[in-house]
């Protein structure tokens, strides 16, 4: 049976450590870190996501800045606004809720946002740096990814890690960073033929199809560390991954659950990668 890892207690204990690190900050007189969250329109999900990220942000003691904008905001308003936010000396990173009401283009946007405070690491520059294996920001969701596998133990150089997603969020900028570790990586995506013969080869596995379950004991070598960073609902409204959670234990060797798993270490990588803002901006002073 698979070792369960809970993402929510190595969030915890690593919030703890940042707490502590704030108070130190707090104590000395320096200025808080903080970080700015736009949010446009009245998306559910996304109002939900930005309440988290404003919670945890408060919970380790950090500053949040929440900017919610109607819908019917223009682009060149809300440019007008990040551009603010990029000059103003107490922002240490921005971060805008994706996906923009309709209208926006969130392309423009990202490139807008300075890249020395881009805490989502989506700015072009950013993607350049973790693809000639610079340092820079990363995507939170991938970052979380790496923690949990540290957090199994597993270093994957020399192991086939295998990707199922490609996308811009975390498909392509995990199958990277398995990469600069040194792994052996293989993307499978909506395309991929015989994707079940693939992904039961690989000793790491991340599921990032969006796909509720889809991936059954079938698709897991025994033994292998299995990453769900899927978020699906079901018609009766319950939340699970791309993996089903019960089969896959039977062949996995460690596995993450959903909730509880990849999700609340995408938050706190985006308190770390605030702080690392923080740090470097300080630093330059
Ligand atoms: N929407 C869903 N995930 C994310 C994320 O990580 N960052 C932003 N900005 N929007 C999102």
């Amino acid at each position: 049976m698979a070792e369960i890892i809970m993402g929510s207690e190595l969030a915890k204990a690593l919030r703890q450590k940042m707490a502590e690190e704030v108070s130190e900050l707090k104590q000395c007189g320096k200025r808080i870190p903080m970080l700015a969250v736009i949010l446009v329109g009245n998306n559910p999900a996304s109002l939900s996501y930005v309440k988290g990220k404003e919670k945890a942000c408060h919970e380790i003691g950090i500053a949040s800045k929440m900017i919610h904008l109607e819908a019917t905001v223009s682009q060149s308003e809300l440019m007008q606004i990040i551009r603010h936010l990029n000059e103003d000396p107490d922002v240490d990173g921005i971060l805008c809720q994706l996906p923009l009401p309709e209208g926006l283009n969130s392309e423009e946007v990202i490139r807008s946002i300075s890249p020395k405070k881009d805490v989502d690491g989506f700015h072009p520059i950013n993607v350049a740096k973790l693809y000639m294996n610079e340092d820079g920001f990363v995507p939170c969701t991938p970052l979380g990814c790496m923690e949990l596998l540290h957090r199994m133990g597993i270093d994957p150089q020399g192991k086939h890690a295998v990707v199922i997603g490609r996308s811009n969020l975390v498909g392509a900028p995990v199958a990277r960073l398995l990469l600069n570790a040194n792994a052996t990586v293989t993307i499978c995506h909506s395309r991929t033929q015989e994707l079940a013969k693939i992904a039961s080869q690989a000793d790491i596995l991340i599921a990032a199809v969006g796909r509720a379950k889809m991936i059954t004991a079938e698709y897991i070598k025994e033994g292998a560390a299995v990453i769900d960073v899927g978020i699906n609902r079901t018609q009766e409204g319950k939340l699970v991954g791309d993996v089903d959670f019960e089969s896959a234990c039977t062949k996995a060797g460690w596995i993450t659950p959903v909730p509880k798993g990849v999700g609340p270490m995408t938050i706190t990588m985006l308190l770390e990668n605030t702080l690392k803002a923080y740090r470097q901006r300080e630093e330059k002073q």
